[in-house]
């Protein structure tokens, strides 16, 4: 397994994402550190939500369209950005099974990386699977290169980056890729907003407690004493970015001691704290956007309700 990132790194990292933005006015907290292992469990029950469609409408696409992928790209290996999704993983190492000789999950924890490749290296005798603990937003220049690859960004996870980190992370990626490379990368769609807040907000409470998480793991981590149960879940649609906030508003005046930082954090009652946005896409934003970083839109397949979209680019 190749490591570019240590869990140190990932402690430092921790550490000013939670000073910075916890400092910042208004407050924020990156989505990226809702997933220690109470976290992903929440994620996957999310996925299984009635209200929350993107992972069984992407499912969907994949499933009429991964032999067409692998006819377009006849990818020889396939690295995966954020290689959280076993399932569709499966389709598409299937798919493209003719031409694929590896396989490259790439992810920030290698506790998870290692039981998923051991899985899917068992299933895949003929596929080399070639973990890497990395940051794909920082990271990417490190990554294997080669002939034909494809690299697979899947779950709508680009809509938690603002435009500028988009646009970072979309030029980084075209500049390591060569010729016969494919970007697929799904991207979920606007849609009624009340829908999407639904999906962001649902009935049994999940997405609140996925949420609150992120406390949880502060609090852990850097010695923290949040009371989770003193912030409430919000999700609203910014119709101006189109986008979903998820945020945490404080329910009382309090102070909240972080003592791995030496630091004491004020929240005022009804104060809101940012923790994540899920950008939502129109196909001439996806266009323009990989335009702008260098790649051509291929191909933009969606689900039979036209809610989400996985999209094929190369090099332009
Ligand atoms: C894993 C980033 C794609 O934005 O829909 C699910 C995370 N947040 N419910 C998303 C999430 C709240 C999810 N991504």
């Amino acid at each position: 397994m190749d490591r570019f990132l240590t869990a140190d790194d990932l402690a430092k990292t921790l550490r000013r994402d939670v000073r910075d933005g916890l400092t910042a006015d208004p407050k924020t907290l990156p989505p990226k550190w809702f997933y220690d292992e109470r976290g992903s469990v929440l994620f996957e029950e999310i996925t299984a939500l009635e209200e929350y469609y993107p992972t069984r409408r992407e499912r969907e696409i994949l499933t009429a369209r991964a032999a067409e992928i692998a006819a377009l790209t006849g990818a020889r290996t396939l690295l995966e950005l954020g290689a959280g999704s076993g399932e569709k993983t499966r389709l598409l190492l299937d798919a493209l099974g003719g031409t694929l000789r590896s396989y490259v999950p790439v992810d920030v924890s290698g506790d998870f990386l290692s039981g998923a490749a051991a899985a899917i290296a068992a299933d895949h005798p003929g596929i080399t699977v070639r973990p890497v603990v990395a940051d794909y937003e920082q990271h990417l220049h490190l990554l294997p290169t080669g002939d034909r690859r494809l690299v697979a960004f899947l779950g709508g996870t680009i809509g938690n980056m603002a435009p500028a980190e988009r646009a970072g992370f979309l030029g980084g990626l075209r500049a390591t890729m060569g010729e016969g490379d494919a970007l697929l990368l799904g991207a979920d769609l606007v849609k009624d907003p009340a829908r999407l807040v639904r999906a962001y907000d649902d009935a049994a409470g999940v997405t609140a407690e996925f949420n609150r998480n992120v406390l949880h793991v502060v609090n852990r981590e850097l010695a923290a004493d949040f009371d989770p149960g003193a912030f409430e879940h919000v999700a609203a649609w910014n119709a101006a970015e189109e986008w979903i906030e998820m945020r945490l508003r404080s329910t009382r005046d309090q102070t909240v001691r972080i003592g791995g930082l030496d630091l004491a954090v004020e929240f005022a009652a009804g104060e809101e704290t940012r923790t994540e946005i899920s950008a939502k896409f129109r196909r001439e934003r996806l266009e323009r956007e990989m335009a702008a970083a260098g790649l051509a839109l291929a191909e933009m397949w969606t689900d039979a309700a036209g809610d989400f979209s996985l999209c094929l680019a190369r090099p332009a």
